[in-house]
């Protein structure tokens, strides 16, 4: 483990996210009076190297998506920074508009949850995978063209699928025409949020797989949300845990499903199928619901529904800390507690 932490170490970072917030308002009234805030995203810092998958996981509700938006501009944040790597310069994508922001969006792309409801049913797939290509200003007509083809076969699509309609395929298909589209600018930043939660198991296999190719083919970088961890155990190295807008643990993979170090983590990953049915696992069942972002608890968010909670996580919000090399947590018992892990 300690090699892949050292290999880890090596790659370059492209990606740094500091201080990223976003509150949504929630307003009253016909006047719209705000009469509170939704703490969808609270101040998370991030990195991602070259080539390189980090995983953001935690139950519905806790803002990856919102985090994801924030990263690739699709929302403004409401403070915080999204440094990007361009052509070995680095660039707040935050402070970035009109031209200038246009001109950053081909280094990134976000690929959306649902295949069925995240391509236009009436453009041909020609059309979708192009879109981003003409709005880039890379390539029209015929070269374009080319381009997409060429790319089509990258995901294992073929030259007659170009005039079809979304609507002719299936969830795996549709899918692969996402990853077409976020590929054609040559991107090296790819968001994928939920990107196989809605297919079959075996489809959902295939398409990490080409995911897994892909990325070692292009050296690119992925932020792969999902709600389940089993999901992303095969497809990460680096691995954050998020409870109510923060991130509360952030380490290698392995290092997470062998040596969890919150007791959000533990019990996510207690819900974990093993693959050895001899091992029993006991799944941690969490008392209640994520808390509600707009009112949170006090202390630590987590407090309500943790196992090990003492007065200190009733009153204290902990600190994000290091407490192994590259293992970062915000528990205040994260040095006492002996949590149980999958390995
Ligand atoms: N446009 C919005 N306006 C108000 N609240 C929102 C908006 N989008 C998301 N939220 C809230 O922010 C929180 C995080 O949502 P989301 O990022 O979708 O979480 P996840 O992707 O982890 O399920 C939720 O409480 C959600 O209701
Ligand atoms: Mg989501």
């Amino acid at each position: 483990m300690s090699g892949q932490i050292s290999n880890l170490t090596e790659g370059k970072k492209i990606l740094d996210v500091q201080g990223l917030t976003k509150h949504f308002e929630i307003t009253k009234g016909i006047v719209k009076r705000v009469a509170g805030h939704v703490r969808a995203v609270d101040d998370v810092n991030l990195y991602v190297k070259a080539g390189e998958t980090l995983s953001i996981v935690g139950e519905s509700g806790c803002g990856k998506t919102t985090l994801g938006r924030c990263i690739v501009r699709a929302i403004e944040p409401t403070r915080g920074q999204v440094n990007l790597l361009v052509d070995d310069k680095w660039v707040d994508l935050t402070s970035l508009k009109g031209k200038e922001l246009r001109a950053a969006r081909r280094h990134f792309h976000m690929i959306f949850q649902d295949p069925y409801s995240s391509l236009d049913p009436r453009m041909t797939v020609l059309d979708i995978v192009k879109e981003p290509l003409v709005y880039n200003k890379l390539a029209q007509g015929n070269e374009a063209r080319d381009i997409v083809l060429e790319t089509l076969k990258v995901v294992g699509l073929e030259e007659n699928h170009l005039r079809r309609y979304p609507h002719a395929f299936s969830g795996g298909q549709r899918q692969r025409i996402g990853i077409a589209r976020s590929l054609v600018c040559n991107p090296q930043l790819i968001v994928c949020d939920e990107s196989v939660s809605a297919l079959d198991v075996s489809i959902q296999a295939q398409i990490l797989n080409l995911l897994k190719d892909l990325q070692r083919d292009l050296n690119l970088s992925y932020i792969f949300i999902a709600h389940d961890l089993a999901v992303v155990e095969h497809i990460s190295d680096r691995l954050a845990v998020m409870y109510v807008g923060k991130i509360v643990e952030l380490a290698n993979s392995d290092e997470i499903f062998s040596h969890p170090r919150h007791p959000y983590t533990e019990a996510l990953l207690s819900a974990v199928p093993q693959p050895d049915p001899t091992r029993k696992s006991e799944r941690i069942i969490l008392p209640g619901e994520v808390a509600n972002p707009a009112n949170p608890p006090s202390g630590c968010y987590f407090h309500p529904r943790c196992l090990y909670a003492t007065e200190e996580c009733r009153k204290e919000t902990p600190q994000w800390r290091e407490v192994a090399p590259e293992h970062y947590v915000a528990c205040h018992h994260a040095d006492q507690l002996q949590l149980k892990g999958m390995i």
